[in-house]
This record gives C-alpha cells, sequence and structure tokens, in this order.
C-alpha cells in the first residue's frame, strides 16, 4: 500500500497543493481525463484552477471530466442543488472547457454503461475525492462491494443529515437515492487524490490510513489497493 498523507496548516494550502496535481497533468497530457467530486472538499481546489485557466491560462479544452455522482429524483425547488449545477458553478461555468466533455452519472447510465463510457475515453489520469464522515467515496456507502461499478445507492442516515444543509436543513428534502461510480471504476484512476478536513472526517481517515486491507464497513479502505493516493488533510482531520 502507498497512501501518502500530507497534513497542510490551512485549506489554502490544501487547495494549493490539490490544484498543482490538475495543472502538471494538463500540462502534460494531450486529452487529459478527470474524475471530479462535489460537495465541499473541493471547492477551493476549483477556486485555484480557475485562478490558474483565467491568470496563467491553462487550457482545459481538451479536459474530459467525469463527474462521481448525481441526486437521483431532487425534488423540483431543489435542482440548483443538482450536482450538474454545483460543478456549472463552482468550475465549469469560469474556465475554458467544452461542456460537451463534461459527463455525468445518471439512471440510465447504470449497468456497466458509465463505466464503458469513461473506458471508451481512455486512461483515468487523476481523480479527486472526498470523504464521508462514514467512509463513504462517492455515494459508496458502508457495505458496497470492492467490485462495484456505477449504481444506484441509497444513503445512509448519516449522509442525508450531513448534505441537509444544502436542503436548508430539512432532512426530508434531502434525496434518498444517488448514482454514483462504484469503488472498481474510481480505482482504475492512475492517480488518486482525497482531501478531508475537520474533525468529523478524522475516524474516517484514521480506519483509510490504518486499513491493511478493504473493509466494506469502511469503504474509503478500497484505496490500500491502488499504487499511487496522496491525501491532503487539515491537523483537525489528523490522527493524533
Ligand atoms: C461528492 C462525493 C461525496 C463527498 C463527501 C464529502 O461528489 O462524492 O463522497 O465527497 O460526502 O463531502 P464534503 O466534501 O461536502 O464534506
Amino acid at each position: 500500500m502507498s497512501i501518502k498523507k500530507i497534513v497542510c496548516k490551512d485549506t489554502q494550502e490544501i487547495a494549493n497543493l490539490a490544484a498543482q496535481n490538475f495543472i502538471e497533468i494538463i500540462k502534460k497530457r494531450q486529452n487529459p481525463l478527470f474524475i471530479l467530486a462535489t460537495g465541499s472538499s473541493p471547492i477551493l481546489t476549483y477556486k485555484n484552477l480557475i485562478n490558474d485557466n483565467n491568470v496563467n491560462k491553462t487550457s482545459w479544452r481538451n479536459v474530459r471530466t467525469f463527474n462521481l455522482d448525481e441526486y437521483v429524483d431532487l425534488k423540483e425547488k431543489y435542482v440548483s442543488e443538482s450536482y450538474r449545477n454545483f460543478m456549472n458553478i463552482n468550475l465549469f461555468n469560469h474556465i475554458d472547457i467544452d461542456k460537451k466533455n463534461t459527463f455525468f452519472p445518471s439512471k440510465n447510465l447504470i449497468d456497466g454503461k458509465y463505466d464503458d463510457m469513461i473506458s471508451d475515453h481512455g486512461v483515468i489520469d487523476l481523480a479527486i475525492l472526498g470523504i464521508g464522515n462514514n467512509g463513504h467515496i462517492a455515494f459508496n456507502e458502508p457495505g458496497t462491494s470492492i467490485d462495484s461499478k456505477t449504481h444506484i445507492a441509497y444513503l445512509d442516515e448519516s449522509t442525508r443529515l450531513a448534505n441537509s444543509r444544502f436542503f436548508n436543513n430539512k432532512l426530508e428534502d434531502v434525496p434518498h437515492a444517488a448514482v454514483t461510480m462504484g469503488l472498481s471504476t474510481i480505482l482504475k484512476a492512475k492517480k488518486i487524490i482525497l482531501i478531508a478536513t475537520g474533525t468529523a472526517k478524522k475516524n474516517a481517515i484514521l480506519h483509510l490510513c490504518q486499513a491493511k486491507e478493504f473493509d466494506p464497513k469502511w469503504p474509503c479502505t478500497c484505496l490500500v489497493n491502488h499504487q499511487d493516493v496522496t491525501i491532503y488533510i487539515d491537523r483537525d482531520a489528523d490522527l493524533k
């Protein structure tokens, strides 16, 4: 196992280091392919990438992106909370990416279809991940198989509670399901980076760093089977 842990002094340092991974690949590869996460963790990294695109002109014109997940059956009044919208607002609208090259899973793309789409586009150069307080990766909740492909996932109550902040703190409005990339597809990325901040993530990070093998109770431990994982965390998320 080769998980590299980098403890940063603050979220800005995390974002600077995380963004550098994207920039290096874009400069090196002709048609980079990225797996992208939503949620709070990558927002500052995306800000850095927007700034780099605008100021240094690192171009996303040939980049293809596949997002990790998307809610199923969002209530009409919350369509703005879709992950497609999140990505538009926090990254795609502000860089020179062609939105035709940005993909999201959906109910029509399960049973291997989204996964085949990804492999038809070539090698995944980099995946950026957050992590749930319960150790979920994308919406692969505890109990998910390491062989999983893109599937419909039923969200843990702890996940719905954590995400209720995006739904006016109304738990009843948080969707019960999402379509998520499976663990086996995420593990195909050549390089994986994971961002975690705050004490709520500490237990999940502890399980990830101490795992010797995959433990389905903590889906994040699938990363111990990967050759190139770097986790960027703050002191609060670090095991003491
Ligand atoms: C989102 C995703 C989720 C989040 C996780 C952490 O695309 O895949 O696994 O990364 O729930 O969310 P934040 O970053 O909001 O704490």
